[in-house]
């Protein structure tokens, strides 16, 4: 089989699985959490048609995976290789909806087109230089593709045939998200157990029948994009939200550089935040992802927060935090664990959460994906520093501390600011 014959039937592999799942990325869990046990045992019990391990057994080592920053073996034709953060190794990220990747490449090395139906995904290049790209769906078939170095974030919508190139003399390593617990692969291979003759018979000789397969599976260009837009000129309405007109969405609405930068820890909690959510990228629009970069002084803390929609995944790049979470009532269980470099930590949605850098002397840094296109964030401020105050009176009763403890406790986050 030539190779555009190849590509055309891996294209067509992607669209005919894009279309049958419309929906893109996986359902919200109905319940705080799920963690995906093998067997039904007397442990396990049953939600929403998987089995789920007893809570009560639930351990903070259900959303942990160590290694993230160990090289994989990339000698192979590809030169490249990924290691997996998916529900398959991280029980806890059952129903949560993100999973988290690593990726080496060596120089020339490529991770060739593919897409994940269910699935966008967020890159940040930590070491070398990468090419990456996808295809827009037909019609226009629209190359979207970009040179990257450290620090820079890409975006590729779900489903989309994209690819990873190393065109740098170095080795290469990205960092990656998905909002898909396991957002599955598609690549050419899906034909492999397809006897040769049947591929060519079907593919190679009746180019019009190709191409009245394509036609039939009709997916709405403007699905694959929606670049948010202030400008109501050149804008367009899909599924109630402004679109940039498809026609001027370019590579860099999927962009942003500057992730290596430190995020400014000179405050009283030591810590800074640098986000990409849809205000930082627009391609994001749709998309359903995002990624914060955390920066921690030496016992620099990222107070008690909560994030209303959207699970995240956590990953240690440098130091040693505390990371935990408090579960619902009546249980309010605390998972917490102490993590380092290149550990990865779950934080179900809608749980109070907090991270601090047990380290007394050193800076940590961590990279959180959010499977959220603008994560709204609550934090204990929220509480305590809003505009106007809650009344004292109703602080100390629902604290059931004192009225004058409340008081300092206001004036303290009035400082802060
Ligand atoms: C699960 O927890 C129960 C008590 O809540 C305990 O008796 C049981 O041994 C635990 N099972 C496992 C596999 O840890
Ligand atoms: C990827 O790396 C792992 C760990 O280094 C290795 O076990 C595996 O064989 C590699 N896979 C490929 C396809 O090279
Ligand atoms: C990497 O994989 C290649 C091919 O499988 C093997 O020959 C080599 O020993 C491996 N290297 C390491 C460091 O494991
Ligand atoms: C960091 O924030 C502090 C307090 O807001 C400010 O004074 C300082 O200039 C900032 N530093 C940088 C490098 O932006
Ligand atoms: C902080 O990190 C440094 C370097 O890794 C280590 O030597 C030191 O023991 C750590 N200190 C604490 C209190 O964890």
């Amino acid at each position: 089989m030539g190779l555009i014959d190849c590509l055309l039937v891996f294209l067509i592999a992607c669209l005919a699985l894009k279309s049958s799942f419309v929906l893109g990325s996986d359902p919200s869990p109905l319940q705080d959490f799920c963690v995906a046990i093998d067997e039904s045992n007397h442990e396990a019990v049953y939600v929403n048609g998987k089995f789920c391990k007893n809570p009560k057994n639930v351990t903070a080592d259900d959303f942990y995976l160590s290694g993230f920053d160990v090289p994989s073996n990339a000698s192979n034709p590809f030169r490249s290789n990924t290691t997996l953060g998916t529900v398959d190794q991280i029980p806890g990220l059952n129903t949560l909806g993100i999973s988290v990747f690593r990726a080496d490449l060596k120089p020339k090395g490529i991770i060739p087109l593919h897409g994940h139906p269910r699935g966008s995904e967020i890159v940040i290049v930590m070491e070398g230089c990468l090419y990456v790209g996808f295809v827009t769906s037909d019609p226009n078939n629209q190359l979207m593709a970009k040179h990257l170095k450290p620090g820079d974030v890409f975006v590729f919508p779900p489903g989309l045939v994209h690819f990873l190139y190393n065109d740098g003399d170095t080795d290469a390593v990205v960092y990656a998200a998905a909002n898909s617990q396991n957002p599955d692969i598609t690549t050419a291979r899906v034909f492999r157990n397809v006897p040769v003759e049947v591929l060519s018979k079907s593919f190679n000789a009746e180019r019009k029948v190709i191409e009245e397969i394509i036609k039939g599976i009709s997916i709405p260009l403007i699905r694959d994009l929606c670049v948010a837009i202030n400008d109501l000129k050149d804008a367009v309405l899909v599924n109630g939200k402004l679109c940039k007109d498809p026609s001027l969405v370019t590579t860099n609405d999927f962009f942003l550089p500057g992730f290596d930068k430190p995020g400014n820890t000179s405050n009283a909690f030591g810590s800074g935040m640098t986000p990409a959510t849809i205000d930082q990228i627009p391609g994001r629009n749709g998309q359903g992802i995002s990624l914060v970069r955390i920066d921690f002084a030496p016992k620099g803390v990222l107070p008690m927060s909560y994030r209303g929609e959207g699970s995240q995944i956590l990953l240690v790049m440098e130091g040693t935090l505390y990371v935990g979470f408090v579960t619902s009532d009546p249980a309010n269980r605390l998972i917490s664990k102490v993590l380092h470099k290149g550990d990865v930590y779950a934080l179900p949605q809608g749980f109070p959460y907090v991270i601090y850098n047990v380290n007394h002397t050193c800076n940590a840094v961590a990279i959180v994906a959010i499977n959220n296109q603008s994560p709204y964030f609550f934090s204990i401020k929220a509480i305590f520093g809003s505009e106007p105050t809650i009344a004292v009176e109703f602080l100390a009763k629902s604290f059931k501390l004192d009225e004058k403890e409340i008081e300092v406790a206001l004036k303290q986050w009035k400082m802060d600011e």
